[in-house]
């Protein structure tokens, strides 16, 4: 979704700006805008619809010049996204410029208290009525300069934001604050960046300072930074160290992101598993789950709550603590969940799961469980997101940033903990016998060896998109623990290539999808020899006594499938439980392959954002 950047220091801000943006562009975005400030040329302005790229174009020759600069990527939510709904927005006098993320809730009513009082809008947007709401406050006194104007202003805001304002008569100075959509303020020497996340801050500094909600802050040349609260205390900043490494977000030879994450998987999982499996003393070491023991032990219910494939990941999970613990577990969308009155209290466990940790009904979903007295329990990827920070407890993925929006490494390292974090409630529950848990902990550490063999087969995943790549539809079944693969099989084609695709349990096949079966109807099924093998040989054969064409995903050595489907694709034998962090890896090199030939931006697909931070 929209991303921010801010430059304040010695150099020319434009570029750092331009690159940042750049940076920024995974998140998802449909225009981006400038202000920079620049001693004789004031405040120069630029936004245009579409890429970054465009803005340059606009730009010209002659790139805007200064020091102090704010820079944005912009995904519509109030007005279309066009040049004039792009950030930053300017206030009514042109002194004030400001990007935002997030959304002003009450900014309907605020606009009309606004135009009351003599103010004119340009744009749809909310964002353009706050800058106009904070040039009213700062015009109000003459005691008051911008920070303190922004943080009284801020008081009647309702909603979610991030902001950056610059104020032509400070160019030595930015306010920044935030409430629910996440902040980052980098420390160089003599310098401060500001984004919206750390992936533009990286190559700078590592020194960073991450705001809190409802914190406002003031970066300034001559007196440093300060932070306060909207409602006035003071707060001191605390610096932490960035762990991000510059290769992890630059694409290192591969043509798409996507591509490299997909790769990289054998280490991230590996990276996963570091430190957390004792073969040697049959357990599985986790301290969020070691520091409360008693907990997990006693614990009623699990409430597992995520948004997209995390919530794949969740619905495999639930197989895994139903088979290995014993408990009961609840799978729920996150926007569904928070807005229903959900029966949910002490002796509960909530698990998040997400990916960015800054997903906002997630977070909303966590918030809930807090106040209704329940343990929360995250499982994020990016390091201290706002997910990771509100929850109790919780464990890291260390999959290492992703930047393709369609989620690949993130979601079997989230397989891979919620497996470990299973298997550790088993064990403290006596629910999952020691020679199981071995076997289990032999095999994860088996698993990068054998996505790699998967990944090796990569031109036979490739020449078989290119059967498939021109197909309207295509269905994705499976049962069991690969049931939610083909859930996340449908949607890695349905993201990337566009095609319309669809995720059954494979025995609900005959309960409708079964009439859009024909010669034009791939179908993408993982047969793989578990406990309902038998039953999807029975479905593949529905499915081919209608001329539906079959794409099977078999445990290596079967001939049964072999005989009747029209491509098959070998994965090694693991524990039922496992087989989804392999079975999975095929869906994502097809969805790749195919979206690759159909010419799509496999890593920014049209209208889809990698962190979804407003609800
Ligand atoms: C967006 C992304 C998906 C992701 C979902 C949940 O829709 O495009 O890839 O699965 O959000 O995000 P999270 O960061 O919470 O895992």
């Amino acid at each position: 979704m929209c991303g921010i950047v801010g430059y304040l220091g010695e150099k020319e801000a434009f570029p750092i700006i331009i690159k940042g943006l750049q940076r920024l562009e995974y998140r998802g975005y449909d225009s981006s805008g400038v202000a920079i400030l620049g001693g004789a040329s004031g405040l120069q302005h630029h936004r245009k619809k579409g890429k970054v790229e465009a803005l340059l174009t606009e730009v010209g020759e002659n790139p805007p010049s200064g020091h102090l600069g704010i820079g944005h990527t912009r995904w519509a939510t109030h007005g279309a996204p066009n040049d004039v709904n792009a950030h930053p927005h300017l206030s009514g006098d042109g002194q004030l410029a400001l990007i935002h993320n997030g959304i002003i809730e009450n900014y309907h009513a605020l606009k009309e208290t606004l135009t009351e009082r003599g103010h004119e809008f340009y744009s749809d947007t909310d964002t353009e009525v706050l800058v106009h709401l904070i040039e009213e406050v700062l015009k109000s006194s003459e005691d008051l300069d911008l920070f303190e104007a922004t943080r009284i202003a801020l008081n009647e805001v309702v909603g979610a934001y991030a902001i950056a304002v610059i104020d032509i008569a400070r160019p030595e100075e930015l306010i920044l604050a935030r409430k629910s959509s996440p902040l980052v303020i980098g420390i160089g020497e003599g310098e401060y960046f500001v984004a919206s996340d750390a992936t533009p801050i990286v190559e700078y500094t590592k020194n960073v300072v991450y705001l809190e909600d409802e914190e406002v802050a003031r970066v300034s040349l001559t007196s440093g930074m300060k932070i306060r609260t909207i409602r006035n205390h003071k707060v001191t900043p605390v610096i932490t160290e960035l762990e991000m490494a510059l290769e992890s977000i630059e694409k290192g030879g591969y043509e798409h992101f996507m591509l490299k994450e997909i790769h990289e998987q054998p280490r991230s999982i590996q990276d996963c598993l570091r430190g957390r499996l004792s073969l040697g003393h049959n357990t599985v070491r986790m301290a969020g789950i070691d520091d409360h023991e008693p907990m997990w032990k006693d614990a009623k219910r699990l409430i597992i709550v995520a948004c997209g494939t995390s919530w794949h990941a969740g619905l495999i999970a639930e197989y895994m603590f139903e088979d290995f613990a014993r408990i009961p577990v609840e799978v729920e969308y996150a926007s569904e969940f928070r807005y229903r009155n959900p029966v949910i209290g002490e002796g509960d466990i909530l698990i998040a799961i997400s990916q960015s940790g800054e997903t906002a009904d997630t977070l909303a979903a966590i918030r809930m469980a807090k106040e209704r007295g329940a343990h929360v329990f995250g499982i994020c990827n990016v390091v201290g997101s706002s997910i990771s920070r509100e929850s109790h407890s919780g464990a890291y993925t260390h999959a290492g940033p992703e930047i393709g929006v369609a989620s690949t490494k993130a979601f079997t390292a989230q397989l891979t903990v919620l497996t470990l974090v299973a298997m550790r409630v088993g064990e403290l529950r006596n629910a999952l016998d020691s020679q199981r848990r071995n076997r289990l902990m032999v095999e994860l550490e088996s698993i990068p060896e054998k996505i790699q063999s998967m990944l090796d087969q990569d031109q036979k995943l490739a020449s078989i998109a290119k059967v498939y790549m021109s197909a309207p539809n295509a269905l994705f079944l499976g049962r069991g623990f690969n049931f939610p693969v083909a859930l996340e099989g449908a949607l890695k084609l349905k993201e990337i290539s566009y095609i319309h695709a669809e995720g059954y349990p494979a025995a609900e096949m005959k309960h409708g999808p079964i009439a859009l079966i024909d010669e034009n109807m791939p179908v993408f099924i993982v047969a793989t020899q578990d406990a309902h093998y038998e039953k999807v040989l029975s479905n593949i054969q529905e499915v081919k006594a209608r001329g539906g064409k079959i794409i099977a995903v078999v445990t290596k050595g079967d001939k049964e499938v072999a005989r009747i489907a029209d491509h098959t694709i070998e994965v090694h034998p693991s524990d039922d439980a496992l087989v989804p962090i392999l079975s999975t890896i095929p869906f994502q090199l097809l969805s790749y392959h195919i979206a690759v030939m159909l010419d799509r931006n496999v890593d920014q697909p049209r209208n889809l954002a990698k962190s979804v931070t407003v609800e």
